[in-house]
């Protein structure tokens, strides 16, 4: 993922504006996106740190495909040969609970900030997906019939 572009204060443009603040470590910092138009951005960030700085019942819709937390040195078949299912560091599963408590953080966050009315798409492979399914249950989203995935 690459680093966020940080801008000095004075030159914030506010979440209004498509720019964003952050305030960590006592620094306050502004998120910019990587592209934008009058009535778009998109961002290349953290998502937990961009999220933090949407206003609740902020969203129509949310489209997530979370890491699967399947690189934990299995293989798999790809035309013919074994090759290992490793993507990286960030997609290493750290056992049940901490996975769960991960799906958790952000799933949260997207509640807080989706507008009652609002919709989330989960993307997820059996690694991932009955754990965010539970979530979603637990934390009252209305669940509707999946769409099937191929893969
Ligand atoms: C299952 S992959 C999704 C891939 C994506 N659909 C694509 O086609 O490139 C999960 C992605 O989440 C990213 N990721 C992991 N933690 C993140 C975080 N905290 N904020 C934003 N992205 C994150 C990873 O870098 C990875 O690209």
């Amino acid at each position: 993922m690459k680093k966020p572009q940080i801008i000095e204060k004075e030159q914030n443009k506010g979440v209004e504006n498509l720019g964003c603040h952050v305030e960590k470590q006592d620094i306050q910092r502004s998120i910019r996106p990587i592209y934008k138009t009058s009535d778009f951005a998109l961002y290349n960030n953290d998502c937990l740190e961009l999220m933090a700085q949407f206003p609740d019942n902020y969203v129509d819709m949310i489209f997530a495909d979370p890491p699967y937390l399947l690189s934990n040195n299995g293989f798999t078949c790809q035309n013919g040969q074994m090759v290992s299912v490793n993507k990286g560091k960030w997609d290493k599963s750290k056992g049940f609970d901490d996975d769960l408590k991960f799906h958790e953080t952000w799933i949260k966050e997207c509640k807080r900030i989706l507008k009652p009315e609002g919709t989330i798409w989960v993307s997820g492979t059996y690694h991932s997906i009955y754990q965010c399914g539970f979530l979603l249950q637990k934390l009252n989203f209305h669940l509707s019939v999946p769409v099937p995935a191929s893969v």
